[in-house]
This record gives C-alpha cells, structure tokens and sequence, in this order.
C-alpha cells in the first residue's frame, strides 16, 4: 500500500468521515444518487467483478444476483461499516483493505471493474485506473458514475478554484478531468452519459481492448 502523504490524507479524511458519512449523503442518496446507483448495476454483466473505493457498501444492496464480487477500500473506518452493511443485508463479499494505486492481483483478473464516486478522491487517478485495466481482462468493462469538473467555464473555474480547500477539508477534488483520466489510462470510452446539469456527474463506460 502506498504511504505517500496525499494517499495518507485520504484515508485520514474517510477514516474521519465514516460514522458520518450515510448521514450526510442520505438525501442525495434519496433524490439521486440512489436512481444513478440502480441504472448503472443494471449495466454490469461480471461474472468476476471487482469493485474500487465500495466505502460504507451503499452500492451492496444494488448488487445483481448473479455476480461474483470483490471489494476493496483504503479506509478502514469505511471498510469496517460495509462489512457490517454486508452481514446486514446478509451478502457474502470479500471486503479488503488495499489501495485502488497499487492492486494485489495478477493481471486479467476481473471482468469488470466498478466504481461510484471514488476517482475524485484516489490521490493519483490515471495511476488507480491504470491498475484497474490492468487487472481487467481484454474486452472487460470499467463502469464509473463520477461527479467532474463542470463543462461550462465559468462554473469550471470557479470549482477549480475550491478545489484546493475542499480536498484539505474532506478528501474529495471537486474539479477533476475524469473522461479524460480513463482514456490516459488505456480505456477505449464506450458510453458518456450526463446525469446532471453542467455534466458534473456522468456515468462513464470504458472497455479494454480484446486486442491488449
Ligand atoms: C466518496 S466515497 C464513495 C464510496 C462508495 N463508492 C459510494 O458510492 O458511496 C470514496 C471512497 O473511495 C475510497 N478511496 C479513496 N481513495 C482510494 C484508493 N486509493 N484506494 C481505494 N479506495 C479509495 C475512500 O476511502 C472512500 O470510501
């Protein structure tokens, strides 16, 4: 696991965060994020599905049937609440403590990966979706719903100019190049959906190539 100062920010900021952290999203779990979570699980085909950054499970409940899923994160406090929400909801996940950066599996490994607003706050995001093709198999699936820097330039500005601030206080960059991040990384882009006003949460669907 890497100890660079910005990774370790991060796990301080979620450690910190975690009692409250289903509290403080309740309502937009209520108003959006809930629909988002439904319509972009009904996209995942796995079978082996790894998921990035699962935080306190909030994505378990939503897990097809038919999938094999692992989970991981860098926060133990999160980590310790979705393994209660996982016995609560009475779904046998392997949750493991590991760093999105820097993942603990051979090559080719999943069919899919997802992640749900993780890629905001993985310190170096080109590097966590790196590993994460790398441990897809060719022709596998990445499928992101993530929240970037908004398109118009106004609001871009204005949001690159509270992102400093807002990641000392919470973790979380708010003015991230996401698309652009997945495709850095080796990702063919499949889908772009905009969920949002100002494209500032979309659902992304990447593939890697058969041929890689
Ligand atoms: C905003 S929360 C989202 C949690 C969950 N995916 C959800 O949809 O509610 C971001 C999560 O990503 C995790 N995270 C951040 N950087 C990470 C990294 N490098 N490796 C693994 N998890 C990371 C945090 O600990 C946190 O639980």
């Amino acid at each position: 696991m890497t100890t660079t100062a910005d990774t370790r920010h991060t796990r301080q900021r979620y450690n910190l965060i975690a009692p409250l952290y289903d509290l403080m999203e309740g309502w937009v779990e209520l108003l959006w994020y809930g629909r988002w979570r439904r319509r972009l699980w009904r996209e995942v085909i796995g079978p082996r599905v790894l998921e990035l950054g699962v935080g306190t499970g909030k994505n378990f409940s939503h897990h097809p049937d038919h999938i094999d899923i692992t989970g991981i994160d860098i926060s133990p406090g999160m980590l310790a609440r979705a393994h209660k929400r996982a016995q609560r909801l009475q779904r046998r996940i392997p949750l493991l403590l590991m760093d999105a950066q820097h993942l603990e599996w051979p090559d080719n490994e999943f069919d899919e990966v997802v992640a749900t607003f993780v890629f905001c706050s993985v310190p170096d995001p080109v590097q966590g979706l790196r590993e994460a093709y790398r441990v897809t198999k060719p022709g596998g699936r990445l499928l992101l719903l993530e929240h970037m820097l908004a398109k118009p330039r106004a609001l871009a500005r204005l949001m690159s100019w509270l992102d400093k601030p807002i990641h000392w206080l919470t973790g979380v960059h708010i003015a991230r190049r996401t698309l652009d991040n997945v495709r850095a990384a080796g990702w063919e882009i499949e889908s772009v959906t905009s969920l949002s006003p100002a494209d500032i949460f979309r659902m992304i669907i990447a593939r890697k190539p058969v041929a890689a």
